[in-house]
């Protein structure tokens, strides 16, 4: 019988050196003094003092699998390229090869899962005109429609910044300063703030984006992804009990269930709208506090994606993924959200300080090989290859008469929409704070009614009164019923 030992590689350094020792470090006999010349215990030493880049400002705790997504060639029943010349979506069957991301968003890298907190839904497609990233919640609506008040909102649910604690008062002290949360808090504090695990929750890319047919034209659109093995929720007691044993439980559960062969399954819809500001909406379009009523704006099918792949290593294909909403193909383009446009700064701004400025080398973030990156850019720490610079490495750039690159034609020629008006900071007309987040509350069944005012009466009764009661305000005006049965949870005046 032969030795497992026999088939092992050699062990070696970074530099390919075999090492003959990797138990004991080079000393002066054998109880030292140590000699620095160790080579190989320096390199592996200093390499370990060095495994952690920063975690994410936000959603640091995430788990990532890979798989394909299948177009239907369709959007709802009219072909797709009625509405989007972007390749993927053309062929019926068409499958192109998908990265997910889910997270949560305000612990650290090794929080709980089982947190009341929004959960991360980011896909990266590997296309063949380069990678689209849908960087999404499993909520449809956010607590801000401006991203200038992100670092607020955030520093406001984050741990506070002297006991490092998660502190209800100061995250209903910014709630109740900030009336369009008040969609966002309904869903957050109802079951579907916590997800029974990955596999049985929602997707949607939140904001809006356009997608723009080989005419030039342009519609509005909002993607969703619709969980196929059903939605489930915890309760907060649920939940509880979970996080009593267990701070990784949905990690564990999507990992597991791959490993079995039992492949989840999203299927993307779209929510479509002509591309103008919708005089006739109570709300506007492009405000992501809001969802489009699915009775006027009906989901329609475009294809389905299945995880069936597990990583190979948490570091590379996890901490130094880089999803961001500016990573989009020919045919899906950006829309006036003003959010949108802020996350697109923030995303590979935070990327090139957290992983390098030079991630998009990484193989997990590199689009896919048969994609030729083809640009003169070059050096930055941790340069490994270079770029496609068309056949003469001497012209790194462009225009040259020798060589180099050229731009391509005109059929790449991004979306150019029509714009004119006043430069100034000004809120936006249709803000609308409550009707929506009221509509929620009516519809939900009466135990997760019951839920809601539960979990927001418990952290509720951990603030100052005048927060409660401003809180109470902002409820009632969403609906009577809500205002009054938070109050009476905190044994307060429902009209303070
Ligand atoms: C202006 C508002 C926002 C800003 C400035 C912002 C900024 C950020 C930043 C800096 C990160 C860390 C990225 C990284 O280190 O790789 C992040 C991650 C993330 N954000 Fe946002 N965000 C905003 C709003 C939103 C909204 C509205 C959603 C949901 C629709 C969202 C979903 C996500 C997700 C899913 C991730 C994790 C991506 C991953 O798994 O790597 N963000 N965001």
């Amino acid at each position: 019988m032969s030795d497992p030992q026999d088939s092992k590689p050699i062990l070696t350094t970074r530099q390919g050196h075999p090492v003959h020792n990797n138990q004991q470090q080079r000393t002066v006999g054998s109880r030292g003094p140590a000699t620095l010349e160790n080579y190989h215990f320096l390199e592996k030493i200093s390499h370990f003092d060095r495994e952690r880049i920063p975690e994410r400002v936000v959603h640091a705790r995430g788990f990532v699998a890979h798989g394909e997504f299948a177009a239907y060639g369709t959007i709802g029943d009219e072909p797709a390229a009625k509405y989007t010349r972007a390749k993927l979506f053309q062929t019926r069957g068409k499958k192109t090869p998908v990265t997910i991301r889910f997270s949560t968003v305000i612990g650290g890298r090794d929080s709980s899962e089982a947190a009341r907190d929004p959960r991360g839904f980011a896909v990266k497609f590997r296309t063949e005109d380069g990678n689209w990233d849908v960087v999404g919640n499993n909520l449809q609506v956010f607590f801000i429609r401006d991203a200038i008040k992100f670092p607020d909102v955030i520093h406001a649910l984050k741990p506070d910044p002297v006991t490092f604690r998660q502190e209800p008062n100061r995250i209903f002290d910014f709630m109740s300063n900030t009336p369009e949360s008040m969609h966002m808090l309904t869903w957050l504090f109802s079951p579907y703030g916590i997800p029974k695990n990955y596999r049985t929750m929602r997707g949607s890319g939140v904001n809006t984006y356009r997608l723009v047919n080989v005419h030039g034209e342009g519609v509005l659109v909002k993607f969703h992804w619709m969980t196929q093995q059903g939605e489930h929720n915890l309760t907060q007691a649920e939940a509880d009990a979970i996080q009593a044993t267990e701070l990784g439980h949905a990690s564990k559960d999507l990992y597991e269930a791959i490993e079995r062969g039992e492949y989840p399954q999203w299927e993307l819809n779209v929510q479509i709208m002509s591309d103008d500001e919708h005089p006739e909406l109570d709300f506007d379009p492009l405000d992501d506090t809001k969802i489009w009523p699915e009775e006027r704006f009906p989901y329609l099918s475009v294809g389905m994606m299945t995880l069936n792949r597990n990583i190979t290593d948490h570091h590379n294909e996890n901490e130094q993924i880089a999803f961001g909403t500016g990573v989009l193909v020919d045919g899906i383009d950006f829309s006036d959200d003003k959010m949108l446009i802020g996350r697109t700064f923030s995303y590979s701004d935070t990327q090139r300080y957290r992983v390098g400025p030079n991630y998009l080398q990484l193989p997990v973030n590199r689009p896919r090989e048969d994609v030729q990156v083809s640009t003169n850019q070059g050096g930055g720490q941790m340069s490994y290859g270079v770029d496609n610079r068309g056949g003469n490495p001497h012209i790194n750039f462009e225009p040259s008469s020798v060589a180099g690159l050229q731009e391509a034609d005109e059929s790449y020629r991004e979306y150019r929409p029509f714009v004119s008006g006043q430069v100034m900071k000004a809120p936006i007309e249709r803000q609308n704070n409550y009707s929506q987040a009221g509509r929620r509350f009516r519809e939900m069944a009466d135990w997760e009614r019951d839920d809601l005012i539960l979990n927001l009466t418990t952290l509720l009764a951990r603030c100052d009164k005048h927060i409660q009661e401003k809180m109470v305000w902002h409820f009632s005006q969403c609906d009577e019923n809500y205002g009054r049965r938070v109050a009476e949870g905190l044994g307060i005046a429902a009209n303070a």
